[in-house]
């Protein structure tokens, strides 16, 4: 039977963030300055096994569960990823199985994840130009081998997105560019407002670009905008097309807020179970994994926390005088 929240919500979609760790350094993701060398990543011991994640996906399929997205950090810093992906596929033969990257080593692992029963891959890229990637980034190479990556998952079949955070002042003169690249290769480019999820990205108002104003951007350069009917009941972008046929989609978290139809939970690297992006703390599952239960017990449980949820975040925003402390960071929880 398919578990409700508070606010009527079903639980649909499963994130799952298999790693805390990243090989590229987004300002408005993991600013250098708070995860250096000195970062204290989650130790070994403390990450899910995939044994562990799978039994939660499959306590979770009589929930309701139809979408899971492996995400990270960079889910493919983790050893055997497809392995992971194999273990899914036959827990929740129907689900819609995606991966969040950032793309960087994608080219050499799409074929084997895509054997292993992956539908799709977001791939997170927020320029061409490889001198404002990599200031995106905060690496020193460009956005080549991400394309390469793109390349090849398309090649091979796999479904492919592209996710672009925008900052004003930053990366806005790389919207039309995006478009022009992924609007004729069929891969729709989802410009995402930059959001103040976590702690320590520095985030502040005046450095979002509002859908409606990338929407302006585009319709300038290359003509009137419409919009197109969403493919998914909760479907996080709004999809719009230009009148060259290209498809991109805007994800409008800020000036939008989308909590009413939010069907997502996210499963962190320690086992925890947040069910905001915005959660200040999980509720521990691990415990309970190591106490070898059952898959009624862990059913149970994360019925329990999803029965109990009433998050709305995004929607509350705006009433909040300060920005709330001590927020789990997207790399830890999953984006
Ligand atoms: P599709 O199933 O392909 O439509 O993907 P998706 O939009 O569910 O997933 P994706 O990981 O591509 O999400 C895109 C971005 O939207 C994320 O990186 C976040 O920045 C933002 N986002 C996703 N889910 C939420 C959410 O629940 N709340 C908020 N505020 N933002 C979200
Ligand atoms: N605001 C908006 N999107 C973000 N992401 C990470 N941090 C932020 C933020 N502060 C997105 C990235 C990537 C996904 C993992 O999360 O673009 O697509
Ligand atoms: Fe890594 Fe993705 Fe965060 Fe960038 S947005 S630092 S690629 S986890
Ligand atoms: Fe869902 Fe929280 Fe995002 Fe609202 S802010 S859409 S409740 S994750």
């Amino acid at each position: 039977m398919e578990a409700l929240d508070q606010r009527g919500r079903p639980l649909r979609d499963l994130r799952i963030s298999v790693t805390d760790r990243c090989n590229l350094r987004c300002t408005y993701c993991m600013p250098r300055e708070h995860f250096g060398s000195d970062h204290a990543f989650l130790p070994k011991e403390d990450i899910l096994r995939f044994e562990h994640i799978a039994d939660v996906v499959e306590a979770c399929v009589d929930l309701g569960l139809q979408k899971i997205r492996i995400t990270g950090g960079e889910p493919l810093l983790r050893r055997d990823l497809d392995v992971l992906v194999t273990m899914l596929r036959k827990v929740h033969p129907d689900a819609d199985l995606a991966l969040t990257t950032n793309g960087v080593i994608l080219e050499r692992h799409a074929e084997r994840l895509l054997k292993a029963g992956l539908d799709r891959v977001t791939v997170s890229m927020d320029a061409l130009s490889p001198s404002v990637y990599s200031a995106m980034g905060d690496v020193e190479h460009g956005p080549e081998a991400t394309l390469f990556g793109i390349e090849k998952a398309l090649k091979i079949g796999l479904g492919v997105k592209v996710n672009c955070v925008v900052r004003a002042g930053v990366n806005e003169g790389e919207l039309l560019p995006l478009l022009q690249h992924f609007g004729p290769r069929n891969v729709p480019v989802r410009f995402i407002e930059f959001m103040d999820v976590g702690a320590t990205n520095q985030w502040a108002l005046d450095e979002v670009v509002t859908s409606k104003n990338v929407r302006r951007i585009i319709a300038e350069q290359l003509g009137e905008v419409t919009p197109l009917d969403p493919t998914a009941f909760g479907e996080v972008a709004r999809r719009w097309q230009t009148p060259q046929g290209w498809e991109f989609g805007t994800i409008d978290s800020i000036s939008v807020p989308f909590c009413g139809d939010c069907t997502r939970a996210r499963l962190a690297a320690d086992g925890s179970v947040h069910t905001c992006l915005f959660s200040n703390e999980g509720k521990p599952l691990m415990p309970l994994i190591k106490s070898g239960a059952s898959k009624q017990e862990l059913q149970h449980a994360v019925r329990s926390i999803w029965e109990s949820r009433s998050d709305a975040y995004s929607e509350e925003r705006s009433a909040q005088k300060e920005r709330p402390s001590g927020k789990v960071e997207m790399s830890f929880i999953g984006g």
